[in-house]
């Protein structure tokens, strides 16, 4: 198989079991974050278990341009064609409006919204050229609800979940699928750092009683990247343990 995938914010949590994910099905994975260290680390990992010619790391720091434009070329440089981007980096914030700092707005912002403006500017015009492509953008359930103390998730996720409804009429003529995942509360180092006594409250406002687990994510990720998932483009797709409903 010859298929690849560029995946952000893949070295840990929800990317890094996507990153997996891929491997085991036989894709090409270029993961991309910009935790060099943790990166370097888990690559080695990964291509000692998988082929090495299958897996590559970028750093990359999706909420600046030229980052992403050196990504797009090291994706091409070491696999030739891109066929699937997941848009997994993301960052959370809490606070009411008025108490978030205008820097910690803007990097939220930038990092869960214009991430996705970069990378689509820098592996669509192939996609279009090759008339084939899809792209999962990782929204939340925070998208689709407002949460007490959450307003710039709330607004970034939320402004997420209509993006992708634009991406994918603009480019379905193309073959190109564009979709989202919107995760629920899921056990990755971002939910892990609320106390125990909140995870447990989490859990318990699920109708299944349990939180979700990176690799359900992950599945997911896969479904919506591969063909298994034609025709479905410009939809949202909770999975969330049923938490929202
Ligand atoms: P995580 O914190 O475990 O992993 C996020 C990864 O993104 C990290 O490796 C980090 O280094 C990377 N990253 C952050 N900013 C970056 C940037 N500017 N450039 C490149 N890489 C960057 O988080 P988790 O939980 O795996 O989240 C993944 C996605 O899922 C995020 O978009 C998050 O908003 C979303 N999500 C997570 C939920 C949860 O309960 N864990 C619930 C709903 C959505």
């Amino acid at each position: 198989m010859n298929t690849t995938v560029v995946i952000t914010g893949a070295v840990s949590g929800i990317g890094l079991s996507a990153s997996k994910q891929f491997l085991a099905k036989g894709w090409n994975v270029m993961m991309a974050d910009f935790n060099n260290d943790l990166g370097q680390k888990v690559y080695k990992e990964l291509s000692e278990q998988y082929s090495p010619e299958q897996v590559a790391f970028a750093p990359c720091d999706v909420s600046n341009a030229q980052s992403v434009d050196d990504l797009a070329k090291a994706a091409y440089q070491t696999f030739g064609h891109v066929d699937s981007v997941i848009n997994n980096a993301g960052i959370f914030a809490k606070g009411a409006v008025h108490e978030i700092d205008e820097k910690v707005w803007d990097r939220v912002m930038a990092t869960d919204v214009k991430s996705i403006y970069l990378t689509t500017k820098a592996f669509v015009p192939k996609m279009i050229e090759r008339k084939s492509g899809t792209i999962v953008n990782t929204s939340s359930i925070s998208g689709l609800q407002g949460d007490y103390n959450m307003a710039v998730y709330n607004a970034a996720k939320g402004a997420v979940v209509n993006l992708v409804r634009a991406m994918a009429l603009d480019y379905g003529k193309y073959g190109i699928r564009v979709n989202n995942v919107n995760p629920g509360p899921t056990m990755t180092p971002m939910f892990k750092s609320n106390p125990q006594s909140v995870i447990d409250e989490f859990a318990k406002a699920s109708p299944l009683g349990r939180l979700v687990k990176p690799e359900d994510i992950a599945r997911t990720m896969y479904f919506l990247a591969s063909d298994e998932s034609d025709p479905i483009t410009g939809e949202n797709i909770p999975v969330s343990a049923g938490f929202e409903i």
